[in-house]
């Protein structure tokens, strides 16, 4: 069947109409839509399995993004988040990459870092030469860990040594390279790095503290790009305009956190809906974003010769597609499915994507328009129905508010008692 993520006036159609298209999309189970519908899918039993001291589950909102076609892939993306127009706005951008082709992406391959904090020895370049001469021995040991790895492909492929100066003198850092394959790589890593931490401290003398993951991912990469034409997004001004925000925040960390915070808006979005660790994803994005000569965008654009505008973006993307969440949460294996990805590496491409799209549509809003105007009609809902608003009177509340411009608790709340007068509702 061709399947294309174009569809006109989803945002229009009711929660279960856009269920039903979702499923179809995604060619999901009763039960696989199930667990996309309503609360969510996780019965508290399992929750009480995930996590320690138990008590509930804290559903947020699960939209879905449409018009992403990546590679010439057309993919429908879940994205869970509690802000308003986060979803809208990736859809919004993706839209308007569609007529120059979407969105272009690569990765590199998965490899995560389990370092190695070796402490006390007193000649550290000797020392890491010695660690370099065992390379062999030391990358064994730390396959036979995981067997299962291995089978698939995966498991420790290199090792590099720095020698770094701390408070309390020079530490020599071992890094494990790990080919992970699918998985996010923490549990694999972290075993490794465990097995061979004796070891080292028997070759060199030394004394061995941390044996942990690092979540600045810079060997799994993430990359997208895409061309808007500037027709598609109101002119060669907008191109300009959103040129400007980008060297804003290329020549300033205090516009650059705001940002990067954009591009996080919606890729944290798709982690979450995956079930993927959305800390470890926040912590590598803004690690690598400070490894460029101070804090910098995740992405890039310019004008091209044409007068369209191009974007990019890479981030590590240290993303899973088994165990964790991504294996027992039912709501993260329907989403899974929904976009239909085959391995991690996909995974990651289409959440870059997405990171790209959101700041496209966030940067054209601020060169334009601003910001407030696309979030005021959310935000005017999520007002009144903090204020009690019936969902029948809604619309009207949100309405007037907006054209008072007074968008305020007190203010939804005279209106919905006014109604309430008028109409005797409730
Ligand atoms: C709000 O969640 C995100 C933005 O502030 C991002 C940006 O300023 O680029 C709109």
């Amino acid at each position: 069947m061709e399947r294309s993520s174009r569809i006109e006036g989803f945002y229009r159609l009711d929660m279960a109409e856009r269920l039903r298209l979702a499923k179809e999309f995604g060619q999901l189970t009763d039960d696989e839509a199930k667990a996309l519908a309503g609360a969510g899918g996780l019965d508290p039993k399992i929750a009480d399995k995930m996590v320690e001291n138990c008590i509930g589950c804290m559903p947020v909102p699960l939209g879905i993004a449409t018009n992403f076609l990546i590679n010439g892939k057309d993919y429908l993306v879940p994205m869970a988040i509690e802000e308003p127009s986060v979803i809208a706005a990736a859809s919004n951008a993706a839209r308007m990459a569609r007529p120059k082709g979407g969105f272009w992406t690569s990765s590199s391959a998965p490899i995560m870092i389990g370092q190695i904090q070796l402490t006390g020895v007193k000649d550290p370049s000797k020392t890491k030469h010695i660690i370099l001469e065992k390379r062999a021995e030391i990358l064994a040991l730390a396959n036979e860990q995981d067997p299962m790895l291995i089978k698939v492909g995966g498991g420790a492929k290199d090792l590099d040594v720095r020698v770094i100066q701390t408070l309390k003198g020079p530490n020599v850092i071992v890094h494990l390279h790990v080919d992970v394959r699918d998985a996010m790589g923490a549990n694999a890593v972290n075993t490794m790095a465990e097995a061979v931490a004796p070891v080292i401290e028997r070759m060199t003398g030394g004394k061995v503290y941390l044996r942990i993951l690092s979540n600045l991912a810079v060997h799994r990469l993430a990359r997208a790009r895409a061309i808007w034409g500037k027709e598609e997004i109101g002119g060669e001004d907008v191109v300009d305009g959103i040129v400007e925000a980008y060297v804003f925040a290329e020549a300033d960390p205090f516009r650059c956190a705001t940002h990067n915070k954009g591009i996080m808006n919606g890729i944290d979005a798709v982690m979450l809906a995956t079930g993927n660790d959305t800390r470890a994803i926040e912590a590598g994005a803004h690690a690598y974003a400070a490894m460029k000569g101070g804090y910098k965008p995740l992405t890039t654009f310019e004008k091209t010769h044409e007068g369209d505008l191009a974007g990019t973006i890479e981030l590590p993307m240290a993303v899973g597609l088994i165990g964790g969440a991504t294996k027992v949460h039912p709501t993260a294996r329907a989403c899974i499915r929904l976009l239909g990805v085959k391995g991690a590496s996909e995974l990651g491409e289409v959440a870059a994507a997405v990171g790209l799209a959101q700041n496209f549509a966030a940067l054209r809003a601020l060169a334009t328009v601003g910001i407030q105007k696309g979030h005021m009609s959310l935000h005017a809902k999520n007002i009144a129905a903090s204020a009690g608003c019936p969902p029948e009177m809604v619309d009207e509340v949100v309405r007037i508010m907006i054209s008072e411009k007074k968008v305020r608790m007190d203010r939804a709340q005279e209106l919905v008692a006014e109604m309430r007068r008028k109409g005797g509702s409730g």
